[in-house]
């Protein structure tokens, strides 16, 4: 697998394989790398002939009392990774790579209502700060298919909502949430929990697990949220929300059907951790 911090290099490859006729999937990614990250490969696969992996940390997207500085850089083990799975290709810029004039003059990209509410609400532009990258990852690359994880289900429904509404000719694959074994979702923040906060850590699935069950019980969805709240609270989490939502639009709705989804942030000490349950049959 060939690493590529330049941009020129890149386009050589890329435009030697679009001239073969082949078809190439994005996996954009912060790196630090986990089994779910290394799935999205495993799907890029599956509809491309050829996978290109991001790593940048995006600094456009933290806010200013968020973890840009301690976000875990692992290069080299997220190289060997990316091969072994089979990747052909890694981009990894600088900073002063993709944003060469600076952020603070730089064009934005907003996707208004889907950024809005849920973690919208809780990290101010922060969906800004994904959709211009995203974009500008998508024009630099012009990728046939890109992967993302259902884990970060309301940035899925933004990235979605953008290619529509800019006509992108990319196919927006979602990659269901990989899990550890007492069900916590992947993430790269999990590495932020010491021992007790990880032991904790899964009944956050489980409140989701449990509030599912509730609403297929028949049980009135408000009363299931504040139960569920008052469950994350009483294992020490303190909750941003739980909600449940059109898996689309985001908007709040009260039935538990195809077609919508259950979502949950909240704290655990210093870590915010997200994770979600869609609704699928
Ligand atoms: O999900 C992530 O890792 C990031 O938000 C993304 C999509 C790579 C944009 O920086």
């Amino acid at each position: 697998m060939q690493t590529f911090e330049d941009v020129a290099a890149l386009w050589q490859v890329l435009a030697d394989w679009r001239r073969e006729g082949l078809r190439m999937a994005l996996v954009p990614t912060m790196g630090n790398l986990h089994e779910g990250h290394l799935r999205l490969v495993d799907a890029a696969l599956q509809h491309a002939d050829r996978v290109v992996a991001t790593i940048f940390v995006n600094p456009l997207q933290f806010g200013p009392d968020e973890d840009l500085a301690r976000y875990p850089r692992t290069l080299a083990d997220d190289q060997r990774a990316l091969a072994e799975r089979g990747c052909d290709l890694l981009f990894a810029p600088a900073v002063e790579t993709l944003y060469p004039e600076g952020q603070e003059g730089l064009t934005r990209v907003s996707v208004p209502q889907v950024s809005q509410g849920l973690c919208g609400d809780h990290r101010p532009g922060h969906f800004d700060g994904v959709a211009t990258v995203v974009s500008l990852l998508f024009n630099l690359t012009r990728p046939d298919v890109a992967c993302f994880g259902e884990k970060d289900f309301q940035q899925l429904a933004v990235i979605r909502k953008l290619v529509r509404d800019q006509h992108m000719p990319i196919d927006i694959i979602g990659v269901p949430i990989a899990r550890d074994h007492d069900g916590l979702a992947l993430s790269s923040r999990n590495g932020y929990l010491d021992r007790d906060a990880r032991t904790r850590a899964s009944q956050l699935y489980q409140c989701l697990a449990d509030s599912a069950q509730r609403l297929e019980r028949g049980q009135d969805s408000e009363a299931v949220l504040t139960q569920g709240r008052r469950q994350l609270e009483a294992a020490g989490f303190r909750p941003d929300y739980l909600a449940l939502c059109d898996a689309t639009t985001l908007q709040p709705v009260s039935t538990w059907q195809p077609g919508s989804v259950l979502l949950a942030a909240a704290w655990l000490g210093n870590t915010r951790l997200i994770d979600n349950l869609p609704c699928r049959s």
